[in-house]
């Protein structure tokens, strides 16, 4: 790429923009299969979904024939290292000067639609300051997720056009056959990624998903955040997509055992299927509480839309109490607290998040809900749920408190879904998690495993076997598992990124702070606008922020290269940085 000089005026910058025919078909079926950003915003949740909770729209790129040439900027009015967003009348892009060469981008993350003018570049990719989706400067490829869309790349001069493309299924068996080439057990993030890896990777023959939902792939983590959206808007693909690239989707199929000596499985209905390659991503099963009285109606766990619409429909005007402080539970209490009537919350700890983000951060959380007549029952347990012609009208505590409730819905954690398993020779360790190595193999040949149902080695803190249940760890790890399919000898490298989002709000997270011993905190918790380092001995371990954006994005980056960041840097950092200038982390500036 480069400029169009045109003398003796300083040097102008020129875009050229061509949308390949084939970008274009992708484009048409992302934008329908994203869901309808109109019908999220058309629903009355306007106050909860926070603004980067709606799905992006459909670009308003030209057509496959178009080709816009534009004088854009000055050759030097960018630096390397420097994004800038450009108008070109049409809609923006991403202009990005890295190495003293430019690359021109889709200027909105595909995921949720964040700026990433606003997100951090560095070693040739751009980092979304939102939830850390990772896209190449060069390709516009997606590195590393969430998120399945790559970015639009633009033909800016002497720039290489993007080349990824999907194979479609030649298998003259799909759809009809008792055998599969690739068996996927989990219609979830790690089971979807790993389909479509394997197609962008130019795998032709059958792949099959299984999955215990009513519907197909969905983005289950708004579930707890728009309690209110239908499963059509929740769609990470329409069903066009998996037709046209042959991706077979059996849903309410569910498998009851795993037969790895004669490579088969069989469903709940009796139906039987051969694999070559099997993906167990599972995922995990809401735990439930086991108190008296816990069969009484309208007591729910989130899972499905269904959940999340019912809960909704009958908080309306209500009672509403949530059973546990974690993330699932206090963004369904954000949520509730402009539908229902009440929303108490009940905790076995002291504060909110406290395990996770410590004692100061999870205080200064819980007084915005307090402030948002959120009442919370602390240091208590459920001893009992009653009813009142079978239908929950009380929840009583340990602590003798009795609660009014219309609906309770339970947060208390999760455990791997892995129960079918238990009578195969796939190793299962204690608690039921399903143990893989860094390329996601199981203890058996061809079987594979990815996402909230396995434990793996994190790379950058030694190889720690862990479980990390998020949505972007379980892209990655489909990712790895399809390309380990195809001996491709990847091995799973990603820093963890989550995020949460409560009264408009998002809190984000990158890293693995379990053990931290000591919390750093610049900004103003009051504000809400802050940046927690979480340190063990003399490193950090994670970091989290709200309203400090693109601090974790940062992190994350720096903690990606292998660099380890020191706890003296940061608390440098906080003693004189008034400004919140993050060059420290970099060596550049901010
Ligand atoms: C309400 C909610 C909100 C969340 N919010 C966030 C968030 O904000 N950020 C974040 O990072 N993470 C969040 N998470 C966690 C995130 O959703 C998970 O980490 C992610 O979905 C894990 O992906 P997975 O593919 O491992 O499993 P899942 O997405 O859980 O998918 C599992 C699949 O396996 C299928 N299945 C299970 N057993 C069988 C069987 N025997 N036979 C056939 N199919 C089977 C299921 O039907 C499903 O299709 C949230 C989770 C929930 C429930
Ligand atoms: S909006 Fe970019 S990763 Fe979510």
């Amino acid at each position: 790429m480069g400029g169009c000089f045109s003398k003796p005026k300083p040097v102008e910058l020129k875009i050229e923009v061509v949308l390949p025919e084939k970008e274009r078909g992708k484009e048409e079926l992302s934008a329908s299969g994203k869901g309808s950003p109109r019908a999220y915003q058309g629903n009355g949740t306007a106050r909860h979904f926070h603004t980067e909770e709606r799905l992006p729209a459909p670009h308003p790129y030209p057509g496959a024939q178009d080709c816009v040439e534009a004088a854009i900027c000055h050759v030097k009015d960018l630096e390397n290292g420097q994004m800038r967003e450009v108008e070109l009348g049409w809609g923006k892009v991403l202009l990005v000067k890295d190495n003293g060469e430019f690359h021109a981008l889709g200027h909105k993350c595909p995921h949720y639609g964040a700026p990433l003018v606003k997100g951090v570049l560095s070693r040739g990719r751009v980092r979304c300051p939102w939830h850390g989706a990772c896209f190449n400067i060069g390709t516009g490829d997606l590195e590393d997720f969430p998120g399945l869309d790559s970015l639009h790349k633009f033909q800016a001069l002497q720039l290489q056009r993007r080349t990824k493309v999907m194979a479609k299924c030649i298998s003259p068996s799909a759809g009809h056959s008792s055998s599969t080439n690739v068996l996927i057990v989990g219609a979830g993030a790690a089971g979807l990624v790993c389909a479509e890896t394997l197609r962008q990777e130019g795998f032709s023959d059958r792949i099959v998903l299984c999955t215990l939902d009513r519907h197909l792939p969905y983005d289950r983590p708004k579930l707890s955040k728009s309690l209110d959206a239908q499963p059509e808007q929740l769609a990470l693909r329409p069903k066009e997509f998996f037709r046209a690239y042959g991706i077979e989707v059996l849903t309410e199929a569910q498998v009851v055992t795993v037969d790895v000596r004669n490579k088969k499985v069989v469903f709940k209905d009796g139906f039987k299927l051969e694999y070559s390659k099997l993906l167990l991503a599972p995922g995990s099963s809401p735990k439930m509480l086991s108190c008296k009285g816990k069969e009484v109606e309208n007591v729910f766990t989130i899972r499905t839309p269904e959940d999340a619409n019912r809960v909704v429909r009958l908080a309306r005007g209500r009672n509403a109490v949530v059973v546990g402080a974690g993330f699932l539970g206090m963004e369904v209490a954000a949520y509730l607290t402009e539908k229902a009537h009440s929303v108490s919350v009940v905790e076995l700890e002291e504060t909110p998040f406290r395990r996770f983000l410590g004692e100061r951060v999870g205080r200064a959380l819980m007084k915005m809900f307090e402030n948002n007549r959120v009442k919370f029952y602390m240091q208590t347990e459920v001893s009992e749920l009653r009813a009142q012609e079978g239908k929950l009208k009380e929840v009583v505590l340990k602590s003798s408190k009795v609660v009014r409730a219309d609906v309770c819905v339970v947060g208390i954690g999760a455990v791997p879904a892995t129960g079918f398993l238990r009578q195969s020779s796939i190793n299962l360790d204690s608690r039921g998690f399903i143990p893989v190595n860094k390329m996601m193999q199981t203890n058996v040949p061809g079987v594979f495993a990815a996402g909230d149902a396995v434990t793996f080695p994190l790379a950058w803190r030694n190889n720690r076997k862990v479980n990390i249940p998020h949505w972007q760890m379980a892209h990655a790890q489909g990712r790895v598992a399809a390309q380990n399919m195809l001996a491709q000898e990847a091995e799973i490298s990603t820093v963890p990124y989550l995020w949460t989002a409560m009264f408009g709000r998002s809190l984000r997270y990158a890293g693995y702070g379990e053990g931290f011993d000591d919390v750093i905190i610049q900004g103003d918790l009051e504000e809400l606008k802050f940046v927690a380092f979480y340190t063990k001995g003399d490193e950090v371990i994670a970091v989290a922020s709200m309203n400090y954006d693109p601090i974790v994005s940062k992190v994350a980056e720096v903690l990606a290269s292998g660099r380890a960041i020191r706890k003296r840097e940061v608390e440098l950092f906080v003693l004189h940085s008034k400004t919140g200038d993050m060059s420290w982390l970099t060596g550049k500036g901010s």
